[in-house]
């Protein structure tokens, strides 16, 4: 594990049989006319899972945000996970509990409403990785509540990101796309020295066209597919990054800047891969981030990929076991190699 990272207790010290667990996990998955798109997180949360019921737990209570509702609201009930994960994994033992942002208290870390979630159990399982950025009730708060343990996702996760933390084998490539910029700026900065090159491609190269908020250069497209609106139908042409028609928005890096980045990528030894390159979920603007995807998938090297954006491009191209690591949190994973403390492990008891 890298410097700056501390290491939790483990859920494997943990005397689980016969005991009620409390899980959280990270089942924020994409929905797609109410139906799991990708099923990435829930498959992550299986190895602890199955764990405490071959341990023996008496029951296991699973509970978990989805996007984030504003109070009760169907359209974010829990039960399209629920019956993927009880697809996945059949076992009476497991309960899952609904969406826990439809309590307001959720988001304030309230003592009240963890202890309405640790009510009946025993003991409290962090497993959520790609939430353990956010201090909130059913990650942060019930820690004190019930004797703290990490899963072993997230033990896994701390891992796998902490070997960027610490020596890395140079070239080091850092990819960085996808929408949430204000987010990723922050890591971007910390980073941006350790990396040899930074490609810089999706909403966040868009909103560098004017200038460089970053103090080192960065690799930009050359080339956008640009389109006449914010539309999957929108007219479209390849145009220069630098000279889009008036009005237009890049939504996808275009066919030179694929090849740059592939070569880029062709070349490193240790990667970095958060974000798509353009608006993937729409075909005609899926090839850049297809192209980073291939290009990190068939490199020489240590490649991590975070973010639930970026899994779910993998994942359809069939080529999520062909990087080293394939992380389930996208804000987290960031805040960790920003070197931020990251709540949901600071609240369980070190190791
Ligand atoms: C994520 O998808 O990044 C995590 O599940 C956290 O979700 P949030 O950004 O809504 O807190
Ligand atoms: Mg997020």
């Amino acid at each position: 594990m890298g410097a700056g990272v501390t290491r939790p207790r483990s859920v494997r010290d943990a005397d689980v049989e016969g005991k009620r667990v409390l899980v959280r996990a990270d089942l924020n998955v994409p929905l797609e006319e109410g139906r799991v798109a990708d099923d990435t997180r829930i498959r992550g949360a299986l190895t602890t899972l199955q764990w405490l019921l071959e341990q023996g737990a008496a029951e296991v209570r699973v509970c978990s945000h989805l996007g984030r509702p504003k109070g009760p609201d169907p359209r974010y009930a829990m039960r399209p996970v629920e019956e993927r994960l009880r697809e996945l994994l059949p076992d009476g033992r497991i309960h899952v509990l609904e969406n826990t942002r439809f309590d307001p208290r959720e988001t304030q870390n309230d003592e009240g409403y963890a202890r309405d979630l640790a009510r009946g159990c025993d003991l409290y399982v962090d497993d959520a990785f790609g939430s353990v950025h956010r201090a909130h009730a059913s990650v942060e708060a019930v820690a004190h509540v019930l004797p703290a343990y990490a899963g072993l996702l997230l033990e896994r996760e701390l891992d796998e990101l902490g070997k960027l933390l610490g020596d890395v084998e140079h070239p080091f490539v850092l990819v960085s796309g996808g929408a949430k910029v204000e987010d990723k700026l922050g890591v971007l900065q910390q980073l941006g020295g350790k990396a040899d090159t930074v490609l810089v491609g999706g909403k966040m190269a868009e909103e560098m066209r004017a200038e460089n908020p970053l103090d080192f250069p960065v690799v930009l497209p050359t080339d956008v597919v640009a389109a006449a609106a914010f539309d999957a139908d929108a007219e479209a042409r390849v145009a220069p990054y630098d000279a889009l028609p008036d009005g237009w928005l890049g939504l996808d890096i275009g066919p030179e800047t694929r090849a740059a980045f592939a070569e880029h990528v062709s070349r490193a030894r240790t990667i970095f891969w958060n974000g798509p390159m353009g608006v993937f979920e729409w075909p005609r603007f899926a090839e850049g981030t297809k192209a980073v995807a291939e290009a990190v998938a068939s490199a020489r090297a240590f490649s991590v990929v975070g973010g639930a954006d970026s899994a779910r491009a993998l994942t359809e191209l069939g080529l999520e076991h062909s990087v080293s690591w394939l992380s389930t949190g996208g804000g987290a994973a960031l805040e960790l190699l920003e070197g931020k403390d990251l709540p949901g492990v600071a609240a369980i008891p070190e190791a």
